[in-house]
C-alpha cells in the first residue's frame, strides 16, 4: 500500500498517512512556467495498491487536473490498483442538466477520473448520493455523521437539542441526525410567494428555546446557512450551531459567518482550511484523518467499509 499525496491538502494527507504508520509515497507536482501541472513519482509503483489523495476544492480546476496527471502517472508507473482519494468531490452539484444545453459536469468528472487511470474512488458525503452511479468503477462513499453524531452528544449533552435542515433538499440527512441524537427535527423551508420579492423563510416546528443545530453538507458562500441562523432566532430559539462536512466558504463567507448569529460552525478538514478559517471565533474543524485511514486499511486489506458506518 502506497499513499500519494497532491498539493489541495496536504496535511490531511499527511495525518492519514501517520495513522497507518506510513510514509507519504516521495512524489513532486509542480508547474512549468506556463501553469502546466507536471507530476513524478520518486518511488517504484509497479505491482502496488497506491491511494492518491486529492480534494478537488479551490482552485477546483488545478486541483483536479494536478489528479487526473497524478493517475496517469501511476497508471504508467505500472501500479496494480489505484485509488483516487477525493474526500470532497468538486463538481458534485452539477449533477443534473439544470436548463436546456447545460452540461452535467459531476458525470463528466468522473469520466475524466475513471480515464485517467482510477481503478476505484473514496470520497465523502457525495452532495448526492446517485454520483456513485456515473462511475463504472466501485466507489466508497463516507460519512461525517457518526463523526458529528459523537460531537454533538458530548457538547449538547443536557441540552434541548433540535435538528434543523437549513431546506427541504437536506430533510433526509438532517432527518438521519436527528434519529442517530434520538432528537426533533425542524425544516426551513425557503419560498419565493411572487418574481422579484424577496424569499420568505418559514420554520417547520416549533423551535422556541431549543438549542439548533442545522446540518448540511457543504458550505460555500455561507448564505443558505446564515439565513437559516436568522430566521430561527426570529422564531426564539435559544442558539444555533452549524455542523457541515465540506467547507467550501467562498469569496466572503467566513466574515458573514463570523457576523451571523451562528454560535459554533464545525466543518471537516475534507478542505484545507485558510487562515481566515483558522482565526475565526465561530469556526472549528474535526478531522476526518483517522475515518479516511481506516477506510483505506480496509479497501487495501478486501474488507468491509460500509460496516464502519453500522
Ligand atoms: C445545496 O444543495 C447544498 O447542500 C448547500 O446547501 C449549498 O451548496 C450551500 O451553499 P451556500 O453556502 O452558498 O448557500
Amino acid at each position: 500500500m502506497k499513499i500519494v499525496a497532491c498539493n489541495s491538502n496536504r496535511p490531511l494527507a499527511e495525518a492519514v498517512a501517520a495513522a497507518l504508520h506510513m510514509p507519504l509515497t516521495r512524489a513532486s507536482v509542480r508547474r512549468f512556467a506556463d501553469m502546466e501541472i507536471f507530476v513524478e513519482i520518486h518511488e517504484n509503483v509497479r505491482g502496488e495498491d497506491v491511494f492518491v489523495v486529492q480534494s478537488t476544492s479551490y482552485p477546483a480546476n488545478d486541483n483536479l487536473m494536478e489528479l487526473l496527471i497524478t493517475l496517469d502517472a501511476l497508471r504508467r508507473g505500472s501500479a496494480r490498483r489505484v485509488t483516487a482519494v477525493v474526500p470532497y468531490f468538486g463538481y458534485a452539484r452539477q449533477d443534473r442538466k439544470s436548463g436546456p444545453r447545460t452540461p452535467i459536469s459531476a458525470k463528466l468528472v468522473a469520466n475524466l477520473i475513471t480515464e485517467a487511470g482510477a481503478n476505484r474512488v473514496l470520497t465523502m458525503d457525495l452532495h448526492a448520493g446517485q454520483i456513485q452511479g456515473f462511475f463504472d468503477i466501485p466507489v466508497d462513499n463516507l460519512y461525517a455523521a457518526p463523526l458529528f453524531a459523537r460531537d454533538i452528544a458530548e457538547r449538547f449533552a443536557g441540552r434541548d437539542m433540535m435538528i434543523v435542515s437549513p431546506d427541504v433538499g437536506g430533510v433526509l440527512r438532517a432527518r438521519g441526525m436527528a434519529t442517530r441524537l434520538n432528537c426533533d427535527l425542524a425544516i426551513i423551508d425557503k419560498r419565493r410567494e411572487r418574481a422579484g420579492v424577496s424569499e420568505v423563510m418559514n420554520v417547520i416546528g416549533d423551535v422556541a428555546g431549543r438549542d439548533c443545530i442545522l446540518v448540511d453538507d457543504i458550505v460555500d458562500s455561507g448564505g443558505t446557512l446564515c439565513n437559516a441562523a436568522v430566521a430561527l432566532m426570529a422564531s426564539k430559539a435559544r442558539s444555533v450551531s452549524v455542523y457541515i462536512t465540506h467547507g467550501v466558504l467562498s469569496g466572503g463567507a467566513v466574515a458573514r459567518i463570523s457576523s451571523s448569529p451562528i454560535a459554533m460552525m464545525t466543518i471537516t478538514d475534507s478542505i484545507l482550511g485558510t487562515e481566515a478559517v483558522r482565526v475565526a471565533q465561530n469556526l472549528r474543524q474535526l478531522t476526518i484523518a483517522p475515518l479516511l485511514a481506516e477506510a483505506m486499511r480496509r479497501i487495501s486489506d478486501e474488507s468491509s467499509v460500509s460496516s464502519l458506518f453500522e
